[in-house]
């Protein structure tokens, strides 16, 4: 059978990136120029500026993903983008390259969701892993537990409420002046806090809910730093911090754990931008063996945002013949 080539594009919040894939596991290249630098000295990403250096960006990283491959357009068999959720203007920026590279050049597009490229990043480097099983995404935008049935068939079991995981990690690191993005420094300063220096909640929600709440934990983290400014008393940031992210992983391990077991798989799989974290992927791999249940995630340059992971995805719905039309547009609050 003939490969299949896949250019993908993903330009929804901070990172413009291009990547070919072949037969949707194999990465040829896969090109991240990431705006951190620029959007640093705001403490997050400003959205304007966002698509401007998108823009700039866009032509570069999608020829630097041909190079790399060593290819050229017309080797391209589908084309990949993510058009939701994310940022609508820095979502338009890829989403219109990848629908004019489809007119002009006459090859198929698919609209790929933000969420299932994140999940899709596990097939990539598991080349084993099939569904169905239970898939954690965390990230700066979500916070979902979801059950994957099939290629592209998704239950949610549950989500958060309020703030994502990764917001919290980022809001925390910013009232203890750690810069943006905060969940990289808070895993670094746990490994050397002490994780029980302070007792911050751990909100499970009711009895029998998969869904997640972190507005609670984000104020008592932040009341507890008023309270010790106030009464003149030395701030401890590494205790903090690993106080901090221990609460939030109690939470996520367990729930994830249990989700496994009340569904009857023994698969969990973690997936985004806080599938990085340290703690998490030790903690749960630790829980995952109490119960035998099988831990994997991504490697970390899969969790984080990159284009590899929507070719992975585009390609399974080109295969179920999920193609998109020239009117896709860009959703920014696209659900999975
Ligand atoms: O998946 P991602 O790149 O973008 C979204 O789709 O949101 O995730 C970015 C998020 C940020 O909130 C960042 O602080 C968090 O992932 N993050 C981490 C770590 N690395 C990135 N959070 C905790 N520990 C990490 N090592
Ligand atoms: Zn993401």
């Amino acid at each position: 059978m003939k490969d299949i080539i896949t250019l993908a594009i993903e330009s929804s919040c901070d990172e413009t990136c291009a990547a070919i894939l072949k037969n949707g596991r194999e990465i040829l290249s896969n090109v991240v120029s990431t705006q951190i630098d620029l959007h640093k000295k705001f403490g997050g990403v400003v959205p304007e500026v966002a698509s401007r250096k998108h823009i700039e960006n866009i032509e570069l990283v999608i020829q630097s993903a041909l190079d790399e491959a060593k290819l050229s357009f017309k080797d391209i068999d589908v084309i990949g983008v993510t058009y939701g959720p994310g940022l609508v203007g820095a979502l338009l920026v890829g989403l219109s390259s990848a629908k004019a590279l489809s007119f002009a050049l006459d090859i198929p597009l698919v609209g790929v969701n933000h969420i299932e490229g994140h999940i899709a990043a596990n097939f990539i480097e598991h080349k084993d892993l099939e569904p169905p099983f239970v898939c954690l995404i965390v990230s700066g935008g979500h916070t979902h537990l979801v059950e994957v049935k099939g290629y592209g068939e998704y239950e949610i079991l549950g989500k958060t409420r309020d703030d994502a995981a990764g917001e919290a990690f980022d809001k925390i690191a910013r009232a203890l002046n750690l810069g943006y993005p905060g969940g990289p420094k808070i895993d670094k300063l746990s490994k050397i806090g002490n994780k029980k220096a302070i007792d911050f909640p751990r909100i499970y929600l009711e009895e029998d809910s998969f869904d997640f709440s972190f507005s609670g934990l984000k104020s008592a983290v932040l009341n507890y730093l008023n309270s010790k400014k106030m009464k003149n008393e030395e701030i401890v940031v590494e205790d903090v911090a690993a106080s901090f992210q221990e609460a939030v992983l109690d939470v996520l391990v367990d729930k994830s754990i249990k989700a496994a077991r009340v569904k009857g798989y023994d698969k969990v799989v973690l997936a985004g931008g806080v599938a990085a974290n340290s703690g998490l992927r030790e903690k749960l791999s630790e829980k995952g063996k109490e119960y035998n249940i099988d831990i994997k995630y991504p490697p970390l340059s899969l969790c984080t945002d990159n284009a590899a992971m929507i070719g992975c995805a585009a390609y399974y719905d080109y295969l179920n013949g999920k193609v998109s039309d020239l009117y896709l547009n860009a959703v920014p609050n696209l659900k999975l």
